[in-house]
């Protein structure tokens, strides 16, 4: 087969990037290892910055968003019984939307469907062949069926643990990593919202969130040890735990019920550099992860989707390598930002097991200035609601 694009992951990345290069008639085939429905019982975060809504809208895949997602102007922050509001559209000019990923990714898969895009699933084997020459290819494996594509560009938007940043000779990638001494228990639970906006607590017992889907679904996570077992935590010491950590206000109204999806995700930040190799791009996962706390993770591939894009319909439309050629570069730009936004956040909302008084009093005065200085809430406004790209 030949195509003008070959996309190794059928995740949200993928997907976007196959659709939109889809609406200015340059072809792209998607290679997704998993069955949509594997990639679509993932649950993952659901915070989208203006930039990702924007995309959503060029690429055409916008109506279920718009009609179903919650705009939120702000976000509560919480240390004890002490909360406070983060005014986005006062301190930003901008909300952000609240629409779950595996929402997004539904839209992505229907919208590839209605235009018969080239999606093969269950691949296995997948190698990719001279990123280094004008001539890439692919070779793979479908139910043991030799297979191999052509093309002139390879985005890698297959996750960390794809085969696409493996590609790239060790001895030119230069990875940072930060892993944190905790992880988060989140629970999926058909009850009301607490709050109609976010709430992001900090507490001598560790972090918790409360976040949402819609009006009856509810998504809330506490900051817990990494060798914990989702197993070892019954519904009830979830709750309770939960309501020892958030302000009494909240713990007051809030709604407990059967946890209907629980899991236990760690914590980490990781960067690989350089994000393209000949015609090999990395998007998304696959280059970089960030902690779950600032809602980056996916605003920040739909970053990475955007240069991209744009950068080959620069490449198809005007025979300009400009864009591609500044790719790396202005993908990482943007990556850095938002992984010390994220850090910031999830250093100054978590306990330290290691932490020390010294420590602690630090985080307190912290969100203690967080509250007071309108100059340090518009920092915070500015990077949760998504830094220009
Ligand atoms: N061949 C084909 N497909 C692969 C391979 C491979 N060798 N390796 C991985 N994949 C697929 C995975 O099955 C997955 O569906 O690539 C997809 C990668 O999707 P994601 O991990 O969701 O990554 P991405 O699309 O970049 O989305 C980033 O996902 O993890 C969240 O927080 C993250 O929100 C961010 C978003
Ligand atoms: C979520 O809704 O799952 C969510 C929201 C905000 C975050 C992380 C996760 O920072």
């Amino acid at each position: 087969m030949k195509t003008q694009v070959a996309i190794i992951g059928g995740g949200p990345s993928g997907l976007l990037l196959s659709q939109l290069l889809y609406t200015k008639g340059i072809d792209s085939i998607v290679l997704e290892r998993k069955t949509k429905d594997y990639v679509l019982g993932r649950i993952r975060a659901g915070v989208l910055e203006r930039g990702f809504v924007q995309l959503m809208r060029e690429a055409g895949v916008s109506e279920r968003m718009d009609a179903e997602s919650f705009i939120h102007d702000g976000t509560q922050v919480s240390f004890g019984d002490t909360m406070f509001r983060i005014d986005f559209a006062k301190l930003a000019g901008h909300p952000v939307t609240v629409y779950g990923q595996t929402e997004v990714t539904r839209d992505l898969y229907h919208a590839r469907e209605q235009a018969n895009g080239k999606i093969e699933f269950n691949v296995e084997d997948v190698v990719i062949h001279d990123a280094k020459t004008s001539a890439p290819y692919l070779t793979y494996s479908v139910e043991g069926e030799a297979r191999r594509i052509a093309c002139d560009f390879v985005a890698g938007c297959d996750g960390f643990h794809g085969v696409s940043r493996q590609t790239i000779p060790k001895d030119l990638r230069r990875e940072y990593e930060k892993v944190y001494p905790f992880g988060w228990l989140g629970v999926l639970s058909e009850t009301p919202p607490v709050n109609h906006e976010l709430i992001y607590s900090g507490s001598e017992r560790g972090f918790a969130l409360c976040s949402m889907r819609n009006e009856k679904l509810s998504r809330y996570y506490i900051q817990c040890p990494l060798d914990d077992n989702p197993e070892d935590w019954s519904d009830a010491a979830f709750w309770a735990e939960l309501k020892r950590r958030i302000p009494k206000e909240a713990a007051d109204k809030l709604v407990t019920g059967p946890c209907i999806e629980k899991s236990i995700a760690p914590l980490r930040s990781f960067v690989t550099e350089p994000m393209r190799w000949g015609n090999l791009f990395l998007c998304g996962d696959a280059a970089h992860i960030v902690p779950p706390t600032g809602a980056k993770g996916l605003n920040t591939a739909a970053s990475d989707i955007h240069y991209l894009y744009n950068g080959l319909r620069e490449f198809y439309e005007h025979g300009s390598k400009a864009g591609i050629d500044a790719y790396s570069e202005k993908a990482l730009a943007r990556v850095w930002k938002a992984e010390r936004f994220s850090w910031w956040f999830s250093s100054l909302m978590h306990r330290f097991p290691d932490q020390t008084e010294f420590d602690l009093k630090m985080q307190i005065a912290e969100i203690e200035f967080l509250r007071t200085s309108e100059t340090a809430q518009r920092a915070m406004a500015e990077n949760y609601v998504g830094l220009p790209y």
